[in-house]
């Protein structure tokens, strides 16, 4: 059986893709973290480059090997992800935000071990810069795509993202649902931008990466034509 050739869409252009978790650290030992696999933000790194793409995963830390044909740059905590982001994203056509960046930080990070006591532990948190926020709110921003991990209303919560940090789009998924999201093999998006939606449907995560980098890049080219 002949496999139909990919046509490379992305072509010339160079995209910057965010995945997996943070780590947020409260002393020497331990820190805060989320269940994020990267698997979702590899399998879109994979899908550009098929598709002719130039890329540059940012990724926090995974249990991935990292895909031949990119540009890995590892990151630990958000702001780390924050800081290589913004050096690389300025020259780049499409920025897509996949990773589960912590929303908050300790305060501080003690410098000795935390001793356990008798008494209870309360920990303050500060807030992480919003990474695909920031990317958008450039004087010139690429063509920014985001994610939406929600657990109710989730049309609702997504298209609000959308709004408030100015996406091109935004691809929600309903973590809710057992066997999808987080930490599975599985995925399944409804993607949203201004003036349309479309549902991807449940599907393999590598499947679905190259169903939204081709939706990607052919809003982007809708995009750039509409500008020109
Ligand atoms: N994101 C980011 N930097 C952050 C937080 C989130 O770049 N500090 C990005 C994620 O990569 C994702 C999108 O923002 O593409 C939405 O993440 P999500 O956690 O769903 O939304 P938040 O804006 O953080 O809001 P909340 O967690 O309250 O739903
Ligand atoms: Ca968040």
């Amino acid at each position: 059986l002949m496999q139909s050739p990919i046509e490379p869409l992305l072509a010339n252009r160079h995209i910057v893709i965010t995945a997996g978790p943070t780590r947020e650290e409260i002393d020497p030992v331990r820190f805060i973290s989320n269940h994020s696999s990267g698997k979702m933000g590899y399998a879109l790194a994979k899908a550009a480059l098929a598709l002719g793409a130039k890329v540059t995963l940012v990724s926090g830390p995974v249990n991935l090997s990292p895909p031949a044909g990119i540009e890995v740059i590892d990151v630990v905590s958000a702001e780390q992800m924050h800081q290589a982001v913004m050096k690389v994203v300025a020259n780049c056509d499409i920025f897509i935000g996949c990773a589960a960046v912590a929303d908050y930080k300790p305060q501080q990070k003690t410098q000795q071990k935390i001793k356990k006591s008798n008494s209870e532990l309360t920990l303050t948190f500060t807030k992480n810069p919003d990474i695909l926020s920031d990317v958008a709110h450039l004087a010139q921003p690429p063509f920014t795509v985001g994610f939406a991990a929600e657990t109710q209303d989730v049309a609702h919560y997504a298209q609000d993202k959308l709004k408030r940090k100015k996406l091109d789009m935004i691809a929600a998924n309903d973590v809710s649902q057992a066997g999808l999201g987080f930490n599975s093999e599985k995925n399944a998006l409804n993607v949203y931008w201004n003036n349309g939606e479309k549902n991807l449907g449940v599907a393999d995560k590598s499947q679905l990466a190259l169903t939204l980098m081709t939706l990607v890049a052919q809003r982007h080219t809708e995009k750039m034509s509409s500008i020109k």
